[in-house]
């Protein structure tokens, strides 16, 4: 039994992926005679065992209208949006007025958790999804059909029968909290750029419209409404259609609360205040409901939202301590920034003991004396944050002031203010040496020069004992000097030697970045080398042509003139080119060895362990071959490369009949370049 129900699981994940690919992106792989066999394949197996829990089997699917093309989708009903409320004393006006609309004594309420996603409204006809789509101005939204097809929580066929012929579901996509923090970890994955809440992250996800299920997997849905057009005439309560339309296969709120008692409301708001750091997901408050729906259409609406139902939210966690210092970090371009250190405070679950305080305009505005009492939040309720600090505190009559120093904290020489962004920075970059270790631990990274083995503590090491301080000095390391270092072995220091050794090509994209120019990051880096194509080109920069490129403006094309009229600069990549022989490469102008090389221009998916290279090792040379590592199944991938205990990426590869290469194989290839 066990084996079929494995086929029939098989069978079933490569239907709805070449069902994807036919009818969301008109770009099937398969003939429709192949189709048909594997469809057949699955009929007569789910058949065989009458396996009913097959329900979200694409058997059931095929001939829907799931996958029609439109931008906008009218909701049936209007989407509301609830008022929020934040104190006690609103929550009893509410429930006085709830009260005097009913003419009753006591009428029921339904309390749920407040949930911090993305509101989605489901239609379904004959218990099949037909369109899902965004809340957008409440009357249309932005049509994410295709978007939910891989989200396991929103059924496409429901459980069960006798569902209303049409109906509405609403509810909340997000996801968890520990996903929101592996995935903006990986900042590259949605459009290289960091989401602050797990809620701008969901929306994120769920409006890619590439092909990245694995990603869309992680999107949650429960429901919190719904519209069933007089089905259940009968059942005049909220929480018992709700229990209806969980059987048919949504998940709804872990926590009801249904009573008509203010006091138990109360409660339950302050059980769920207290209980709120220890979920998987983000709420930010409980939401009030009016249980009757008879009675919610005698209450009625006030504009946009329900008269019956309110949001009562948390208030952002405040706690007070004490501020112990205040020390001013010198950044990898010499901005200086105050960070506050205080007596160590937990809040939502996780200990503080220091803020960022941004510039000096923001010290100014906070008046800090060692010793204030000062109130901190986490604002978004990630970011620590210091407030203010408390009124009055005599403190600040005995002590100073906190104020930005005139020198910097580490070289001591004098600081230069930059008005505009309210900071001070220290200009003295190439003799201060927390920017020297911050340069050159940026100079090695990922996305720059990545040498395999050279750790931050490897370079900081060598910078503070060996008195090293530009990246040349690195390019001559010898052997006896790595391995006099702490926590060097022999294999570390020879794989660092090697890395430089092998070290041959840079992109201009990364070769500009991997200096560390203020405001040149990953994305003007590629504008500028996407504008330039070759390192010549940019070292003759002149001003009218640059400020035309995306995302370059007066100051940045300051800083890049003021990096290249410097000599020390201009020397390093002398050096760099002439004594190392680095080649900088355009990605249109690829030396003819990697033009040449098979992994050039091709999209490429590696799955399983590798035994010689890290991922990012082989990621980094791959790329170094002109080759586009992709972390996810596409249509455009062109071959996967195979580790050890493959995963299904394999699986895709065999069916779709993509080019393997083994790692050996990969191996030698590297080795004839
Ligand atoms: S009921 C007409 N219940 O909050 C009332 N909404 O500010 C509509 N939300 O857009 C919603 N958790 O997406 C309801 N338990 C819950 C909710 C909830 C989160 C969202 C919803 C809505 C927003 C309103």
């Amino acid at each position: 039994m066990n084996k079929i129900i494995k086929k029939i699981k098989n069978l079933q994940n490569q239907i709805t992926y070449h069902n994807y690919l036919y009818f969301c992106l008109d770009k099937p792989i398969i003939s429709d005679i192949k189709y048909d066999y594997l469809l057949n394949k699955l009929k007569n197996l789910e058949k065989k065992i009458n396996y009913k829990k097959f329900i979200n089997s694409p058997t059931y699917l095929i001939g829907s209208s799931i996958f029609k093309k439109s931008k906008f989708i009218n909701h049936l009903t209007p989407m509301l949006s609830l008022e929020n409320i934040f104190n006690k004393k609103k929550f009893l006006n509410f429930y006085k007025k709830m009260l005097s609309f009913s003419n009753k004594k006591k009428i029921r309420f339904c309390c749920e958790f407040k949930f911090d996603g993305v509101a989605v409204n489901l239609i379904y006809i004959n218990g099949v999804l037909k369109q899902a789509s965004t809340r957008g101005d409440g009357k249309k939204g932005e049509d994410v059909t295709k978007n939910v097809f891989f989200i396991k929580s929103i059924p496409l066929v429901l459980h069960g029968k006798n569902f209303p012929k049409i109906m509405e579901i609403r509810g909340e996509l997000f996801i968890l909290k520990k996903d929101f923090l592996s995935l903006n970890k990986q900042n590259n994955i949605i459009n290289h750029s960091k989401f602050s809440n797990a809620r701008n992250l969901a929306s994120g996800l769920l409006r890619r419209k590439n092909l990245e299920f694995e990603l869309k997997k992680k999107l949650l849905f429960i429901c919190h409404g719904f519209e069933l057009f007089n089905y259940f005439k009968n059942i005049d309560s909220y929480y018992l259609n709700l229990l209806k339309i969980k059987n048919w296969g949504f998940n709804i709120s872990t926590q009801i609360l249904l009573c008509s008692s203010k006091n138990k409301i109360l409660n339950f708001f302050k059980k769920i205040k207290n209980l709120r750091s220890t979920l998987k997901f983000e709420i930010d408050g409980i939401v009030i409901k009016v249980d009757s729906l008879k009675l919610r259409k005698k209450i009625g609406l006030i504009s946009r939202s329900p008269r019956w139902a309110i949001a009562y939210k948390f208030p952002n966690e405040v706690q007070e301590t004490k501020l112990l210092k205040v020390k001013f970090q010198v950044g990898r371009t010499g901005v200086i920034t105050p960070v506050g250190y205080f007596k160590s405070v937990n809040i939502s679950g996780i200990k503080i003991k220091k803020a960022s305080i941004y510039n000096n305009k923001e010290l100014k505005k906070l008046d800090l004396c060692i010793g204030d009492r000062i109130f901190i939040c986490r604002a978004g309720d990630v970011i620590p944050k210091i407030l203010k600090k408390k009124k009055y505190d005599t403190n600040t009559i005995l002590n100073k002031k906190v104020l930005f120093p005139k020198k910097c904290p580490s070289c001591l020489s004098v600081l230069k203010s930059c008005s505009k962004e309210n900071n001070f920075y220290c200009t003295n970059s190439f003799f201060c040496l927390p920017q020297i270790q911050k340069k050159i631990i940026h100079f090695f990274s990922k996305n720059a020069f990545k040498i395999k083995g050279l750790s931050p503590h490897i370079i900081n090491q060598l910078i503070k004992k060996n008195n090293f301080r530009s990246p040349i000095d690195f390019f001559k390391l010898n052997f006896t000097t790595l391995k006099s270092l702490n926590n060097v072995g022999q294999k570390t220091a020879n794989n660092i030697l090697n890395s430089f050794k092998k070290f041959k090509y840079i992109t201009l994209e990364k070769f500009i970045f991997s200096f560390g120019i203020k405001g040149i990051g990953k994305s003007v880096s590629y504008n500028l080398a996407s504008s330039y194509r070759s390192l010549k080109n940019l070292l003759k920069i002149q001003k009218k042509n640059i400020l035309n490129i995306p995302g370059i403006g007066e100051l940045i094309y300051q800083n890049l003139i003021n990096f290249l009229s410097n000599s020390n600069n201009l020397n390093i990549i002398d050096q760099l080119i002439n004594n190392f022989n680095i080649k900088v490469v355009s990605k249109k102008n690829q030396s003819l060895t990697i033009k040449k090389s098979i992994f050039y221009q091709k999209n490429i998916l590696i799955t399983g362990q590798l035994k010689n290279f890290s991922r990012i090792e082989m990621k980094e040379k791959l790329e170094n071959l002109g080759g586009i590592v992709k972390n996810y199944i596409s249509k455009n991938i062109d071959l996967v490369i195979l580790g050890k205990n493959p995963g299904k990426k394999f699986i895709y590869a065999i069916n779709f009949k993509k080019k393997i290469l083994t790692e050996d194989k990969v191996l030698k290839i590297f080795s004839k370049i």
